[in-house]
């Protein structure tokens, strides 16, 4: 499937060397986990569907990057929701003049995802001081609300705040290499379960909840189910791990109870049976109204960035936008059942139906909805005025997705060389000289090809003699670094999560331990120390070397 994808757009002369790695070295190609489905998670193949569709260039895409940044976050008083404050910023609810925690953790998603580091320090900055409980009934949650000088507004939270916040963060601790971030997000994270007084997510389900107090306890908001981050959370947390994989499953599930099973929409607030769920203070509670526009959003990024609950996603797709077909696109508020049409379609509404359009690519008959929802996508101008700060971000959030700019930035993989020569790779045919990322046997290499037959080369095949240096697999011996700050070695097979100076780390018995980097035994040339296996292969300068899970390791002395 992929292959087929990239044949084609080969033909097209749309085709960019395949990269896994951003300019300063950070990773979002695949790894070894489950290769089944189609997801950018499993591929690294993030190619904005603006260039397979619409044919926009590599230019143009960056040129819509480029605007959207700078309208919403260095515009003019009319256009920006970002507010520098020296070491802090803010996003602003313009409508409503205070700060948000939804706000705050989408411009840290924007940021983060648009490689804005110095943006996304003052928003955490800001998070930090003002928003953040640390202790208290609330401790690792943050205030919904507050005015703009940080103080007053509401302590109770917002739970999809909290999602964004601790995705953005995890993304940042990958992006950046900030063992701080990781640390901050870890510290939500346990709290989400462990807080003696507020469970974000139902304790009996594992669905998230509207609000973790009182009643709002017993509902949801199903445009707070994210799938992907929840996935995501469930791989990179140290604790709760198999709480957090039982909630990636009951999110998938809530999603789809809370479609419509005729119009496709979504309710504001709804039941955990996904059932609409009315209360006294918000008469459109009931009603597919500013929360639940982003559920469209939500499933078509599992869908894309997964692709594990495919086929029931592309049902929801195809239930929302038949519906919105048949409505021409003209209204924003519905009853859950489709009836009571009111006000005009939104421009947040018109980027997570775009992106809702994932889940209906190759499927036949909808080629032509598909370009039509990604040119409305495309062509709206970024939001001025009172109401520039939901409706935009949503859309921004959308276009990210949309852009190929949305990507799941994970630890830095281990990484060897390779010759390639043969000139077509992946259907693509390259030049001497060239140089793409490939992933082959679960292991990542930096590939340059150096094509034979021209009397340069020296024929010596595909450069693929030396086995890689696996990810896993590792000695059970750690960095000296990592034991020295009390922290122990993980045990062998043990599963790097994250890299800093100090070495590289894993989780096991929900902390945190040394992964690999061998105390005693160093492995040589990359390759790690033999577990157990004594047969000799091969003997040169650094030792005897044998072969463990397919792959070469260094005799023990
Ligand atoms: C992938 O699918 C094949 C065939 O259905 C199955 O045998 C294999 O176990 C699957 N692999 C994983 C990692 O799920
Ligand atoms: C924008 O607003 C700030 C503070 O409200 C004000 O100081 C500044 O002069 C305004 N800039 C423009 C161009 O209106
Ligand atoms: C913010 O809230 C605090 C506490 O309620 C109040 O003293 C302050 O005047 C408010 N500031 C703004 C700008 O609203
Ligand atoms: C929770 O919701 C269910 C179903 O809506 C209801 O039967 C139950 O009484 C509620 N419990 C509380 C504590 O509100
Ligand atoms: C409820 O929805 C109706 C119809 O869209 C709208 O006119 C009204 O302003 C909404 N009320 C609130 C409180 O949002
Ligand atoms: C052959 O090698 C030369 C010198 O390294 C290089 O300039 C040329 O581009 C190569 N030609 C091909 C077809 O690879
Ligand atoms: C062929 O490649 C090997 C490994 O890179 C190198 O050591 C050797 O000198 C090369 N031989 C020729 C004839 O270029």
């Amino acid at each position: 499937m992929q292959i087929k994808t990239l044949l084609l757009l080969a033909t097209a002369g749309l085709v960019s060397a395949q990269k896994f790695f951003d300019e300063n070295g950070a990773y979002y190609g695949p790894d070894c986990d489950n290769p089944n489905h189609s997801g950018a998670y499993y591929t690294g193949d993030y190619t904005s569907p603006f260039k397979t569709y619409l044919g926009k260039t590599d230019a143009e895409i960056q040129g819509k990057l480029d605007q959207l940044w700078n309208h919403y976050f260095k515009g003019d008083n009319n256009s920006k929701v970002f507010y520098d404050r020296g070491n802090e910023g803010y996003i602003l609810d313009v409508n409503n003049n205070d700060v948000r925690s939804e706000g705050m953790s989408y411009g840290m998603m924007i940021a983060v995802q648009t490689n804005h580091k110095e943006e996304f320090d003052k928003l955490w900055n800001w998070a930090k001081n003002h928003m953040w409980h640390k202790g208290g009934g609330w401790d690792g949650y943050f205030a919904w609300q507050r005015n703009t000088s940080g103080n007053g507004g509401d302590d109770n939270c917002a739970p999809d705040g909290e999602m964004y916040f601790m995705m953005s963060l995890l993304f940042a601790a990958n992006r950046w290499n900030n063992k701080q971030y990781m640390d901050d997000a870890q510290y939500i994270i346990k709290r989400m379960w462990d807080n003696p007084q507020h469970k974000l997510f139902n304790q009996q389900n594992n669905i998230i909840t509207f609000q973790p107090q009182g009643t709002g306890n017993n509902f949801s908001d199903p445009s707070y189910d994210l799938p992907a981050f929840v996935d995501l959370i469930s791989r990179w947390s140290t604790t709760n791990q198999n709480r957090w994989k039982s909630a990636a499953q009951a999110t998938r599930d809530h999603l789809y109870k809370s479609s419509n099973t005729r119009s496709g929409l979504f309710s504001d607030y709804n039941n955990f049976d996904g059932t609409p769920h009315s209360e006294s203070y918000n008469q459109n509670a009931s009603k597919y109204m500013y929360d639940a526009m982003r559920c469209a959003m939500n499933f078509g990024m599992d869908y894309y960035l997964f692709g594990s609950d495919a086929k029931r996603e592309t049902e929801m797709a195809k239930r929302i936008i038949d519906f919105f077909e048949k409505d021409g696109y003209k209204h924003a508020r519905f009853n859950w059942d489709g009836s009571g049409a009111s006000e005009q379609y939104t421009q947040g509404e018109t980027g997570a139906n775009a992106v809702a359009c994932f889940a209906l690519m190759g499927t036949q008959g909808y080629e032509s909805i598909i370009k039509k929802n990604l040119q409305m996508a495309w062509d709206v101008k970024p939001m001025t005025g009172q109401y520039r700060y939901y409706d935009g971000l949503v859309h921004y959030l959308a276009m990210l997705h949309l852009l190929g700019s949305f990507k799941i930035w994970k630890p830095a993989p281990k990484v060897q060389e390779k010759t390639l020569t043969s000139p077509v790779y992946n259907g693509i045919t390259y030049q001497n000289g060239d140089k793409i990322d490939i992933f082959e046997d679960c292991k990542v290499y930096k590939a340059t090809f150096q094509i034979s037959g021209n009397g340069s080369g020296n024929g010596s095949g595909s450069g693929n003699q030396n086995p890689g240096n696996p990810n896993t697999g590792k000695t059970g011996k750690c960095y000296p670094a990592i034991m020295a700050q009390g922290y122990p070695c993980c045990s062998a097979n043990c599963q790097v999560v994250y890299t800093d100076a100090d070495g590289e780390w894993g989780v096991e018995n929900g902390d945190w331990c040394g992964c690999g980097g061998a105390a005693e035994c160093v492995g040589a040339q990359g390759f790690p120390c033999c577990e157990s296996s004594t047969i000799v292969y091969y003997t040169d300068g650094d030792g005897d070397w044998s072969v463990e899970n397919n792959d070469w390791c260094i005799i023990r002395n």
